[in-house]
């Protein structure tokens, strides 16, 4: 007897995950440095987050900056780590005021000791957010965080998913697994994943959008989700009325 599934979700998407995609072009078109669109994406940064609970998301995981970045010019590289330490000196405030959690995902170990002192710091004073927990990754690779999670498992007889999960979480520094993803949002009109989140967006819905993340606003977020929750996901099963 086939499993049945509900026709449409209809409900919001829990776990959003977001690839900020687009800051260069957006500054570019404006005839400004790339420092331009990367700032402007952090302050677009805020405004999502503050949308999240409006829209019924509780967990936002935001691609802030991958293992592969480091093949930037240094120049670009120094400017994403400056933006990133002020991002956690004048954002730890709006987070608190807003009810967020900050947490941090991939390695520690190639960031500079003083921007993982900060990063510590901000994910106990905001460890009470109890409205919209925002997982930031930075030095994030999908592969290697899986890598990692099969060395600490070397060893062992049999697996379960469950396990793998918490391995997961260990090697990228979540408390506890967070869950899957239930929409990926890519915004700067590129169609990849990028090495994000291979193992929970294993049944993910994907949202492309042209539009450049700097402008990728409260509105668009609400489209997604409109979207999102106009879609069938049937997680390899089949709807209640094709079951005869
Ligand atoms: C992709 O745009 C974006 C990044 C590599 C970094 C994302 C960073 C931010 C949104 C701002 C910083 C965030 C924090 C939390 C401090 P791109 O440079 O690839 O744009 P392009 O494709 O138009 O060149």
């Amino acid at each position: 007897m086939p499993q049945t599934i509900e026709k449409k979700s209809n409900s919001a998407p829990l776990h959003v995950a977001i690839i900020m995609d687009g800051n260069g072009r957006w500054a570019k078109r404006q005839n400004k440095a790339r420092f331009f669109g990367h700032r402007a994406g952090a302050e677009n940064l805020r405004r999502v987050v503050e949308t999240c609970p409006k829209l019924g998301i509780t967990t936002l995981t935001a691609y802030a900056f991958s293992s592969d970045n480091w093949g930037r010019p240094q120049q670009e590289v120094t400017m994403l780590m400056q933006l990133f330490r002020t991002y956690l000196q004048v954002e730890i405030q709006n987070l608190i005021k807003n009810g967020a959690k900050l947490t941090f995902i991939g390695r520690r170990d190639r960031l500079d000791s003083k921007i993982v002192t900060m990063m510590e710091k901000a994910e106990r004073d905001t460890a009470a957010g109890q409205n919209v927990h925002l997982r930031l990754a930075v030095d994030y690779s999908a592969k290697d965080m899986i890598v990692e999670a099969a060395r600490h498992l070397a060893g062992k007889d049999s697996i379960s998913r469950e396990e793998f999960y918490r391995a997961l979480a260990y090697s990228q520094h979540d408390a506890e697994p967070v869950g899957d993803v239930d929409l990926l949002i890519r915004t700067g009109g590129e169609q990849r994943l990028s090495d994000y989140l291979l193992w929970e967006c294993a049944y993910a819905e994907f949202y492309f959008s042209p539009v450049m993340w700097p402008d990728f606003n409260a509105d668009r977020l609400q489209e997604a989700v409109n979207d999102f929750k106009r879609r069938q996901r049937r997680f390899g099963r089949i709807p209640e009325a094709a079951a005869v």
